[in-house]
């Protein structure tokens, strides 16, 4: 067989959903229609002033004849093979898992941005849900991104092939919002420019959010080098603006809050062995280095120690990045036995060139 023939293994295009057309269901949009080996079989939006639009248009294209709508029970009709879930966060896990077990049920493969890069880390009951519903439709499910889906869990774990006698494993990552153009996302999410009485009262839902996500990396990791945790420890600290800082998305003035560390602390046999450091900061430049600059950091503990370290000019653009990773692995979870399926189970997703 040809390389190009074993690169995909369906004789037809995939057929794609795009659920949401934020930055990154744009993005998926348009890789979808620059691949010959995928087309768009639908998008779901919403935002009401977007359903009945052309989702070519939505993504920046020409009209390509796929109208979105805000209707789910359409989706939930089409003939698709997969669905690439990308919608904002919602309120709870559940909320977002009763939406997903539909996609499934309906016999659509989903390839979510939002979690479920390792959903053993929500218990049983969760599994048994996605289970049920994967077994119903037929398909699989499977989570992707960046962050999670490769530098918290994929990256870490194909470091830790090049060593022996794993001890820990540590990954930073540091985010700068600066340019970030999102007030939602910079005030309301992460509590930039709140007063710091305002942030803590604030802080338990976040925490809550901030958990479910990240403990899928922790648990994902653990189990990609064959350990179970006991429990994951959170600490989250906070700095306030020295000076005035403007973000992109609005001002984060003098003596509000500026920045915050996460710590996930992965334990098992009473210490920590895998621990993930969130960094969030409004304006990295004018902030100083506590912390560390933009970018990943990776060590491994082990023999051989093994490190790499980015900074911010790592990726030309984080959104393409997350949203490519989605897509290029539509083959192989369109082809993988139904279930749960993260990137241990599934063979390596690989890009897609184009001459
Ligand atoms: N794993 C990763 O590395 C990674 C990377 C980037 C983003 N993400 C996640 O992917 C998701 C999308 O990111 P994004 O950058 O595209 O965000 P975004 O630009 O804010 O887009 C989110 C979209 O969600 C839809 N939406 C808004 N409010 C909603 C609600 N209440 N319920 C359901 N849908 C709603 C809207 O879609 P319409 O415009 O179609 O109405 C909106 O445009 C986010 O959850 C983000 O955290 C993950």
């Amino acid at each position: 067989m040809s390389p190009a023939r074993a690169f995909t293994s369906s004789t037809r295009p995939h057929r794609v959903v795009q659920w949401a057309t934020g930055a990154i269901g744009r993005s998926v949009i348009r890789g979808v229609l620059d691949r010959d080996d995928m087309e768009l079989a639908g998008a779901w939006v919403h935002t009401p002033a977007k359903a009945g639009v052309d989702a070519g248009v939505l993504a920046g294209r020409d009209p390509i004849g796929v109208t979105a709508t805000g209707d789910a029970g359409d989706i939930l009709d089409l003939d698709a093979d997969c669905v690439i879930y990308a919608p904002s966060p919602a309120p709870d896990r559940f909320t977002e898992l009763e939406t997903v077990c539909r996609l499934l049920a309906s016999g659509k493969n989903v390839i979510s941005l939002n979690g479920f890069v390792y959903p053993q880390a929500h218990g049983p009951q969760y599994v048994n849900e996605l289970e049920q519903a994967c077994k119903r439709g037929g398909v699989s499910v499977h989570g992707s991104g960046i962050s999670g889906g490769f530098m918290a869990d994929l990256m870490p774990l194909m470091l830790a092939r090049l060593s022996r006698r794993i001890t820990h494993v540590y990954v930073r990552e540091v985010s700068d919002f600066a340019r970030h153009p999102s007030w939602q996302m910079v005030h309301h999410m992460l509590g930039f420019g709140k007063n710091e009485e305002a942030y803590l009262r604030a802080l338990r839902p976040t925490r809550n959010a901030m958990r479910a996500v990240f403990s899928e990396s922790l648990h994902l990791v653990a189990a990609g080098l064959g350990v179970d945790l006991d429990e994951i420890d959170v600490d989250v600290q906070h700095r306030l603006a020295g000076t005035d800082l403007t973000t992109a998305a609005g001002p984060v003035p003098r003596g509000t809050v500026a920045g915050a560390r996460w710590t996930f602390s992965g334990l098992a046999a009473g210490r920590p062995v895998i621990t993930l450091e969130v960094v969030h900061k409004a304006d990295a430049a004018r902030m100083g280095d506590e912390w560390g600059s933009p970018g990943y950091s990776l060590r491994v503990d082990g023999r051989p120690s093994l490190t790499l370290a980015t900074d911010e000019t790592w990726v030309s653009d984080a959104i393409s990045a997350a949203a490519a990773h989605a897509l290029n692995s539509v083959p192989v979870v369109c082809a993988a036995e139904p279930g749960i399926r993260t990137c241990l189970d599934l063979p390596m997703a690989r890009g897609h060139m184009r001459i």
